[in-house]
C-alpha cells in the first residue's frame, strides 16, 4: 500500500525525542523522508537508524531553533539535498516551571527564543522554499496551555498562545501560496519528559479531569499530524486542534 506522504519530504524540529520522534516515526512509515532538527547529538543518531530503518532517507542534525543562522543554514541544506519540503512540524520547546511572582528574565526570554520564536524562524526559513513551489503544509505543536492558565507556566503558556496567535496569522497571509498552517494543542502526553518534572502522583491527578478518562499518547499526536499533513486535509487551514481525550469541552470535573 502507498502511504499518504509517498515521495513527500517532512522537517521535524525536537524530533529526537518524545512527541516529535513518534511523528518522524510516523511520518517515516507513511512513506515520507525526514529532516529532523534537534539539541541532542545521540538521540539524532538513534532516530536516524530507525528511520533509515523503515527506508527511508534522513538527515539529522544539530540545530537550535532559536538561532536564526543555524535554522536558515538548515532549511537549505534540506532543499538542496530533498530538492523540496512539504512539510514542516514545527515541535522542538523549551520549557520551565516557576511561579509568577519568581518567574526569572532569563528563563523567559528562553521559553520565548525556542517555544515562540523559533517557530516562526523554522516557519519563515521553510515557507519561503514552500512559495517558491506554490505548497506545502506546516503543523505547529501547540498546547492548552496556550489558552487557559497551568499554574507555573507563565512563560510556557504565554509562548504557546503565541503559537496560536501565529498559526492563524501563517495561515491568513501563506494560504495565497497554496501553504496550510494548522496546530494542534494537546493536553497532557504521557512523555518521559513530562513524568520526570511532575511525578507519577502528578500523573495521576492530571489524567483524573480528563474526560475520556485517560492521558493522550505520543502516538495520538501523531496520528493527528498525519492526518493534517495529507491530502485528506486539502481545505483545513487555521485550524487549532484540541487532542485532549475532551479537556477544554469541559468546565465541570
Ligand atoms: N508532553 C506534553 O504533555 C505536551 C502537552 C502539550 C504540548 N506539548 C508540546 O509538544 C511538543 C513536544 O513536547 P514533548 O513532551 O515531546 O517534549 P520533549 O522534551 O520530550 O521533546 C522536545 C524536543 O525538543 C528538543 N529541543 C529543545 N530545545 C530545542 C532547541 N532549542 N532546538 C532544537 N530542538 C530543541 C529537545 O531536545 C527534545 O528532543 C512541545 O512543543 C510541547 O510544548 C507537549
Amino acid at each position: 500500500m502507498i502511504g499518504v506522504l509517498e515521495g513527500r519530504l517532512a522537517i521535524v524540529t525536537g524530533g529526537a525525542r518524545g512527541i516529535g520522534r513518534e511523528i518522524a516515526v510516523t511520518f517515516a512509515r507513511a512513506g515520507a523522508e525526514l529532516a529532523i532538527a534537534d539539541i541532542l547529538p545521540e538521540d539524532l543518531e538513534g532516530i536516524s537508524r530507525e528511520v533509515e530503518g523503515l527506508g527511508q532517507r534522513v538527515l539529522a542534525e544539530k540545530v537550535d531553533v532559536s538561532r536564526s543562522g543555524e535554522v536558515s543554514d538548515f532549511v537549505s541544506r534540506v532543499a538542496d539535498e530533498f530538492g523540496r519540503i512539504d512539510v514542516l512540524v514545527n515541535n522542538a520547546a523549551y520549557i520551565h516551571y516557576a511561579g509568577f511572582l519568581d518567574f526569572e528574565e532569563a528563563e523567559w526570554d528562553k521559553v520565548m527564543d525556542v517555544s515562540l520564536k523559533g517557530y516562526f524562524l523554522c516557519g519563515q526559513a521553510a515557507a519561503r522554499q514552500m512559495v517558491n513551489a506554490g505548497k506545502g503544509t506546516i503543523i505547529n505543536i501547540a498546547s492548552i496551555a496556550g489558552e487557559v492558565g497551568v499554574p507555573m507556566g507563565a512563560a510556557y503558556c504565554t509562548a504557546k498562545g503565541g503559537v496560536i496567535s501565529l498559526t492563524k496569522l501563517m495561515a491568513t497571509e501563506l494560504a495565497a501560496h497554496r501553504i496550510r498552517v494548522n496546530a494542534i494543542a494537546p493536553g497532557v502526553v504521557d512523555t518521559e519528559n513530562v513524568r520526570r518534572v511532575v511525578g507519577d502522583d502528578g500523573m495521576k491527578i492530571r489524567e483524573s479531569l480528563v474526560p475520556l478518562g485517560r492521558l493522550g499518547t505520543t502516538v495520538d499526536i501523531a496520528k493527528t499530524a498525519l492526518f493534517l499533513a495529507s491530502d485528506d486535509a486539502e481545505f483545513i487551514s487555521g485550524h487549532i486542534m484540541h487532542v485532549d481525550g475532551g479537556f477544554m469541552a469541559t468546565a465541570v470535573r
